[in-house]
């Protein structure tokens, strides 16, 4: 397609003059600085004088991946300082990636400026769009074959996706704690040790709030939490008791005792589970285990959201949720995506290049624990039907009938945060 420039106005510029506009005068390739990607393809290969085709693909797919976890890093980066701007202060929509200075450990949390939040789902919709893309391909990689790959693995040693910076930084950001790490990837200095500069953006990655953390101390937030007011948690909490005794007088109708069992065993469960969240020990006893990773405020924001969701200030929150969710989503599908390609490659035996166990390693990394977001994949057990939900009063449905500017903090006296040591 011929650029748009080329037709008309530009033809009547004089050619021989280069300066078409103020700006720097820049040509395409100046610009994008091609000389540089477009030279940065080095076939080990062919150094070896064995030059194999499929190498270029290898190089090319890993080069662009890493292009891209660099825009999804720069996306979340302006996503955690909107997160935590302040309510008229700093503005980092046109700020700049690599000085998020609103992202910064021990900061009081500021209040979410509601307008802000469309510009949060934007971008968190644009990541999620580009992990799709990550996703899929996966399968143009899968065009090598493994004796193709073969040819060539040996020239890589030590090199892996392992010592992959932007992965690591990728997740720690998004929240993944070293403690709910898969042991053979605890320890970032045996990968990272020759280089300082590494380590030490691991670190500042560890220490600056994740999205996680901000995202808990939004929800904790969620107007209509306060317990001397709305109580919604009160509220939801009488209308599961009430379920769950209709549940079981219904249960202890069935006339066949088999049936009758059954169902009263799920009662009980189901029992067993809520007490797991309205009982707060037992929800830290489960934070604790790393089988839930939101703080307990938090939980009850996102149940609220949920459940509320129609209404239009809960709107905007419930498809942040939903895009968190899918973020989680698709590095689980990259992960499984990934590690299916390692065993077509190298099968289930062979160790790593970067010195893993390599198949084993990476299916132990599948696991919920690598999940930021678990507790709003498992929401839906903590669902009930429409008719049981609290309905909201007079007072609560203006509240939430339009958005405005920020959680109002006096909208909620709960303000249980949850600080870099709690999530
Ligand atoms: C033929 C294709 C590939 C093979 C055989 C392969 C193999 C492996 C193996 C065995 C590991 C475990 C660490 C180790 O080396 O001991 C690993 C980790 C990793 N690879 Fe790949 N890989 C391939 C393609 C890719 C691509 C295209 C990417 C894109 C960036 C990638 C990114 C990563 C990352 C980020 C890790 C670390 C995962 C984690 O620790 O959770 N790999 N890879």
């Amino acid at each position: 397609m011929a650029c748009p420039l080329s037709d008309g106005i530009a033809e009547a510029l004089d050619q021989e003059n280069d300066q078409f506009t103020e700006g720097p005068g820049m040509l395409y390739g100046e610009y994008l600085r091609l000389d540089k990607i477009l030279t940065a393809q080095r076939l080990l290969s062919a150094e070896f004088n064995k030059e194999v085709h499929d190498e270029h693909l290898f190089i090319v797919t890993h080069q662009a991946y890493e292009l891209w976890f660099k825009q999804i890093i720069y996306e979340l980066d302006s996503v955690r300082a909107l997160f935590n701007s302040e309510p008229n202060g700093y503005d980092s929509l046109n700020g700049t990636s690599n000085n998020h200075t609103a992202v910064q450990k021990n900061r009081v949390p500021q209040i979410l400026n509601e307008s802000r939040t469309l510009e949060i789902l934007k971008r968190l919709n644009r990541i999620v769009l580009i992990l799709k893309l990550l996703v899929d391909q996966v399968t143009i990689l899968e065009t090598m074959t493994p004796l193709d790959f073969m040819a060539f693995r040996e020239y890589l040693c030590p090199a892996s996706g392992f010592q992959s910076l932007q992965f690591r930084l990728l997740e720690n950001k998004l929240g993944v704690k070293q403690e709910h790490r898969v042991k053979y990837n605890q320890s970032y200095t045996r990968v990272f040790g020759r280089d300082p500069k590494a380590i030490e953006a691991i670190k500042r990655s560890e220490e600056e709030p994740s999205l996680s953390c901000l995202v808990q101390r939004w929800l904790a937030r969620t107007p209509g939490l306060e317990p001397h007011d709305f109580d919604f948690w009160g509220k939801y909490k009488r209308s599961v008791e009430k379920l769950l005794v209709e549940q079981e007088q219904h249960a202890r109708k069935c006339t066949k005792e088999q049936v009758r069992n059954y169902h009263l065993a799920n009662v009980h469960s189901r029992k067993a589970i809520f007490e797991t969240i309205f009982n707060e020990s037992l929800h830290n006893a489960l934070v604790s285990r790393g089988e839930r990773k939101f703080a307990y405020a938090a939980l009850q924001g996102a149940v609220m959201i949920t459940l509320y969701r129609d209404e239009p200030r809960f709107s905007q929150p419930h498809q942040i949720l939903t895009a968190l969710m899918d973020i989680d989503s698709l590095i689980t599908k990259w992960r499984y995506n990934h590690v299916l390609m390692v065993q077509r490659m190298i099968g289930s035996q062979q160790l790593g290049t970067g010195g893993s166990s390599g198949y084993q390693y990476l299916k132990s990394t599948l696991s919920d624990r690598y999940k930021v977001f678990l507790d709003l994949f498992n929401l839906s057990t903590f669902l009930i039907p429409r008719h049981m939900i609290p309905p909201l009063t007079k007072q609560m449905k203006t509240k939430l009938s339009v958005a405005c500017n920020g959680w109002n903090p006096d909208d909620n006296q709960n303000n249980s945060e949850c600080t870099l040591d709690d999530t």
